[in-house]
């Protein structure tokens, strides 16, 4: 190990005059801003992120903040993992620069009341089960936008709807960024990495993995020439059967705008949402 590689503490600011403070001086320096947005529990799937957007950036800045807003009254947010102290020691390996871990007094003052809607694109699919969830997402995103003010923020492509949803109103909105995507990170037997995969029982981890082999065998009969409502329904019979239940959706979209695609052609993508016991999993293929 050289001197450059000893891992080093990153620092870890609170406050939005920290934060901004910071990357004024980075600018002034004419550096450029790179910008990782996380909910914490980080895994190799943040880590690769990040390390795409130090190939666009001088500077990283990995925020850490569970979002209230994103969740419903009846969903995992008290129960979500926060473990921050292990997220730090995870990107001491990166090349991360700076953590901005905000409490959410910082983010949401008590009478917050402005909302981001982003239509369309926002509708089906995880809205389904989940309405409040791009609001949220797009609130989110939008504030640590702009309190961090990046040339260059990078989400995964795993979460695919919520990364259309932050390029429309990124565009919308001319928020001065550009929104760049990295690829899903799998384990070795194609499970999807996830935050919440920790809570998946010894089991339902050994079933998992059928939900990203479904959409590759569902992608190879789509490319086959199989008639689509077929191809579907039949996948989603072969995960009901696993135990997946239930299936919120299995749908092939267009890869551009999300729209509904009963025939296929590129660029599609199939996207799955389907819940293993108490955890609901998602993933999403190029087709
Ligand atoms: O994908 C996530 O982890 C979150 O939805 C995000 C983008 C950090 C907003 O809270």
């Amino acid at each position: 190990m050289t001197l450059n590689d000893t891992p080093r503490d990153i620092p870890i600011v609170r406050t939005i005059a920290e934060l901004r403070q910071i990357v004024a001086d980075w600018r002034r320096e004419g550096l450029k801003i790179g910008f990782v947005p996380t909910m914490g529990a980080l895994h190799q799937g943040h880590l690769s992120l990040v390390q795409t957007a130090a190939k666009h950036a001088d500077k990283v800045v990995v925020s850490i903040f569970v979002n209230p807003t994103q969740f419903a009254p009846h969903e995992d947010f008290d129960a979500y993992p926060r473990t921050e102290a292990s997220d730090a020691k995870a990107l001491t390996g990166t090349p991360a620069s700076l953590i901005y871990a905000p409490k959410p007094r910082e983010m949401y003052a008590d009478n917050h009341s402005t909302q981001i809607t982003v239509e369309g694109i926002s509708e089906g699919l995880c809205a389904t089960t989940r309405p409040h969830f791009f609001g949220g997402v797009a609130l989110v995103v939008a504030k640590l936008l702009l309190q961090c003010l990046p040339d260059v923020a990078v989400f995964g492509e795993k979460d695919y709807q919520q990364l259309l949803v932050i390029k429309r109103m990124v565009r919308d909105l001319n928020i001065p960024v550009d929104i760049l995507s990295g690829p899903t990170q799998r384990d070795a037997d194609g499970l999807a990495t996830s935050s919440r995969n920790a809570y998946l029982t010894s089991d339902e981890r050994k079933v998992a993995p059928l939900l990203h082999a479904t959409l590759q065998d569902t992608a190879a009969r789509l490319r086959a020439g199989e008639p689509v409502e077929g191809v579907l329904v039949s996948a989603i019979q072969k995960l009901k059967d696993a135990g997946f239940d239930p299936v919120d959706y299995l749908e092939l979209r267009s890869a551009e705008d999300l729209t509904r695609l009963h025939s296929f052609q590129a660029p599609a993508r199939l996207l799955v949402a389907a819940r293993l016991g108490k955890t609901r999993l998602i993933d999403n293929i190029e087709v």
